[in-house]
């Protein structure tokens, strides 16, 4: 089968390490379903793995992809939840599971024409979803369902600010937040991503770093660097920070004076459980929410995909077909 495929790491031309070639279909396994792959989405963490950031090289080579949709052999189409995972080992949260592995991590992901993972992660698609929308929702939509209703703990009435809004995870933030009956504020570099926010319901849009008419009570975090000080700035005294990702760097002035003084609390978040990951799909789907795709490319064009989110000038999702 066709298959895009890590082939080793390299920081400054992470796209030379992606290669297509032809691979063995995987061999059925007790207890793992093998999924024909229709679409698959880009993410950060797939450009990261080709950079060589937390991403263990003996794990080279392998398919790439970790947002998943298709149809299993017996005719059901499904999302696959992407964390690889034994809720056991993690005191029953399997996202706490020393051994966790997100798909593509350590097990081949899905820019393939087909993936197979264990049973409990496939998960039937929402019947109003297509594929392509259906395949940008388990890895962006899920770690925003963990940050805001888990980690976060909001509650409708609350106020929350989504930090980068053109951001994978922040849009779907602001989206699943505006359907919760959130506040929601968000910010963003460009124009056209705060115009993006307002569609997706944020209640008031911002230039990064500009002052916010109220103070909120989380912050979901993903940018890091660039967005920290003023992620901490915007909070209510007891208010929290949920961080799941650092795009601009992971060493900011931690201001350890606000966060004692304001009794601010900083709250990781990585990835979600089966569990969030349906509330979230259930959620998608109650509330006839849509992800926003920038572009659909099929696998043969997957380097433009890389590429464009390498520019940086996504408005969404890049979704990658499979034949
Ligand atoms: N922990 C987890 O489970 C988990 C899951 C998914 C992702 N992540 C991590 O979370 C981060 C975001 O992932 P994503 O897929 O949402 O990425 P993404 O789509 O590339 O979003 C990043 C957003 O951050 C903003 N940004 C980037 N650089 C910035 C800068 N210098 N100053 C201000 N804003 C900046 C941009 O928003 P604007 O252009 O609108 O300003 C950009 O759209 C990544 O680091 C990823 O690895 C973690």
């Amino acid at each position: 089968m066709r298959a895009a495929v890590a082939v080793s790491q390299n920081p400054n031309d992470p796209l030379s390490s992606l290669v297509l070639k032809d691979v063995p279909k995987p061999e059925p396994r007790a207890g793992w379903v093998v999924v024909k792959v229709k679409a698959s989405s880009v993410n950060m963490h797939d450009l990261w793995t080709l950079r060589g950031v937390g991403h263990d090289p003996k794990n080279i080579p392998i398919i790439l992809g970790c947002d998943v949709a298709g149809v299993t052999e017996d005719g059901r189409e499904v999302v696959v939840h992407p964390v690889i995972a034994d809720a056991e080992a993690g005191g029953g949260d399997e996202t706490l599971d020393p051994n966790r592995a997100l798909l593509s991590e350590r097990h081949d992901g899905g820019f393939a024409e087909y993936i197979q993972v264990p049973e409990h992660c496939v998960i039937d698609k929402p019947s109003s979803l297509s594929f392509e929308q259906a395949a940008c929702l388990p890895v962006a939509w899920s770690t925003a369902y963990r940050m805001l209703f888990t980690r976060g703990e909001l509650v409708a009435g609350q106020k929350v600010l989504v930090q980068g809004a053109g951001g994978g995870v922040a849009s779907a933030a602001i989206s699943l937040a505006k359907a919760a009956g959130l506040t929601v504020y968000a910010t963003s570099r460009s124009a056209e991503n705060r115009q993006l926010a307002l569609d997706l319901g944020a209640t008031a849009a911002f230039e990064s770093g500009a002052r916010l008419p109220e103070r909120v009570d989380v912050v979901i975090e993903t940018v890091g660097e660039a967005t920290w000080s003023h992620s901490l700035r915007c909070l209510k005294p007891g208010g929290a920070i949920v961080i799941a990702g650092a795009t601009s760097g992971t060493s900011p002035d931690a201001d350890l004076g606000r966060i004692f003084y304001q009794q601010l609390r900083v709250i990781g978040s990585t990835g979600s459980t089966r569990d969030e990951t349906q509330a979230m799909l259930d959620m998608v789907e109650r509330h006839g929410l849509q992800p926003q795709i920038d572009r659909v490319l099929p696998l043969d064009r997957i380097h433009e995909g890389f590429q464009a989110m390498i520019d940086g000038h996504l408005a969404g999702k890049v979704v990658i077909t499979v034949a």
